[in-house]
């Protein structure tokens, strides 16, 4: 064999050996102090790539999280299905910078394709355009982006040309318990944070209609949530986007891991009117579970999107797009990674109804958290419709947190709502068994104990 076949070959099978292994290590690493010393200082001289990957495996590899394992349930994460897993290390291989089909054919090419199935899959408009981005903080941006562009337009200001100076105000209309993102997203775009006008959520989370209605009044973005990131709880769709539409504002849908449940029959109720909004944020590598750096941005306005994201220049111009979109038009980066081949195959590998079963797999996992956790006495807070449970231990919340993590069994991470300190567990991960959430609850409850004996 060649040296690069081997250094190929044996890096395809490290990461085999390790992602067999992960269900049965910590979950957590126990020690990541000797990291920096192992990567060592900037070496003077080359080295045999063999020698650098050997050297950077080694000396990383005791301080992976096993996010990507069975039983790591902390900030929705999802893992990496295998075909995903395998044909990012193609676009890895295949070095593709998918800006248009000049840059990449076969990087467009599959965008074209996965993003229409996207779209089939999750019910959304066919004549959506979409971008495929870095994650939700990524489809955020372009889709409140296009919102900016099209909402302003409607008030006679070109805010591409004109930027923000001058325009008339925009404000952003949305939940009170909205992810960060949206408004990191904000800042980004020049509108800031101040142009927020948060709207009550009500006992679970989802926006209160009346009190949405009652915000509206000139240009507006309403931001709407499908799965609110403590209590999985959705935004009334129908309801919301009719009022916003009746005000002339545009609706944008957070939809970063629950956009997932209009893929599956028995969720789908969760998402009713969820395609009369004009734009959606979706993740890939979280509950799809892609592997990091994929979410997708989809609009109503495939005008606004472009007009708010595309960019020319004289050596682009001139070469025909020959049916193919040009990818580079509707995400903020030009130069970028072919990020549809593992979309492509993670919808190959789970089919229409491998997402559905999965998608609701995780959720009745969920479901069987809460129902031994509450068995054991312990306070579930919120109603799991999908598949999130916060739990709350009193003012031993947090040491009893902190002892699963040590614990190497399971990981959960800690949250505030309504101003108390609570437990969240996510389940996104296609590989988690009933199995893995008994083991995990057991570990939760044996924390619990240890807790309370250490008084
Ligand atoms: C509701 C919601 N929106 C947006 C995001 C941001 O997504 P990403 O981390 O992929 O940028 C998250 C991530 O946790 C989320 O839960």
């Amino acid at each position: 064999m060649s040296d690069l076949r081997d250094l190929l070959a044996g890096v395809a099978a490290r990461a085999a050996d390790y992602r067999e292994s992960v269900a049965d290590a910590p979950v957590f690493p126990d020690d990541t102090s000797g990291v920096r010393e192992k990567l060592g200082d900037l070496p003077e001289k080359p080295a045999p790539p063999a020698d650098v990957i050997r050297r950077l495996a080694d000396a990383v590899e005791p301080a992976l999280v096993a996010s990507t394992g069975p039983r790591y349930f902390g900030f929705v994460t999802g893992g990496a299905l295998d075909a995903a897993t395998a044909a990012d290390m193609l676009a890895t291989g295949w070095d593709q910078p998918a800006f248009n089909k000049v840059t990449s054919p076969a990087g467009a090419i599959v965008e074209d394709v996965a993003g229409a199935w996207l779209k089939d899959v999750l019910g959304l408009p066919s004549h959506a355009s979409f971008g495929f981005v870095t994650g939700g903080q990524g489809a955020n941006t372009v889709g409140l982006a296009a919102a900016r562009h099209h909402v302003l337009a409607r008030a006679g200001w070109d805010v591409e040309r004109r930027g923000l100076h001058g325009a008339p105000p925009l404000r952003v209309i949305a939940n009170e318990e909205r992810h960060a993102t949206i408004d990191r997203s904000l800042r980004l775009l020049g509108l800031g944070t101040d142009a927020v006008q948060p709207v009550r959520a009500d006992d679970q989370g989802a926006i209160d209609i009346a009190g949405l209605e009652k915000a509206l009044d000139g240009p507006a973005i309403v931001c709407l949530q499908a799965g609110n990131v403590n209590t999985g709880a959705f935004d009334d769709f129908a309801a919301a986007t009719e009022i916003a539409h009746r005000h002339g504002a545009w609706v944008h849908v957070d939809g970063a891991f629950g956009l997932w449940a209009a893929a599956a029959p028995a969720l789908r109720h969760l998402t009713t009117g969820l395609e009369t909004a004009d734009s959606w944020a979706v993740d890939g590598h979280k509950w799809l579970n892609v592997p990091y750096d994929s979410g997708y941005a989809f609009c109503a306005h495939p005008e606004s999107h472009r007009a708010s994201m595309s960019l020319t220049a004289a050596y682009l111009t001139g070469q025909g797009d020959g049916g193919v979109r040009a990818p580079g038009d509707f995400v903020p980066e030009s130069s970028r990674r072919a990020r549809g081949f593992a979309t492509w195959a993670a919808l190959g590998e789970l089919g229409r109804t491998g997402i559905a079963e999965m998608i609701e797999r995780c959720c009745a996992l969920a479901r069987r958290f809460a129902e031994q956790l509450t068995e054991a006495g312990i306070t579930v807070v919120n109603d799991v419709v999908l598949n999130q449970v916060l739990v709350d231990f009193g003012d031993d919340t947090e040491r009893v947190i902190e002892v699963v993590q040590r614990s190497g069994e399971c990981w959960m991470g800690a949250t505030t709502w309504r101003g108390r300190r609570l437990m969240r567990i996510s389940v996104s991960n296609w590989s988690t068994t009933e199995a893995d959430v008994d083991r995990s609850a057991a570990a939760i409850q044996a924390a619990r104990a240890s807790v309370a004996s250490s008084g």
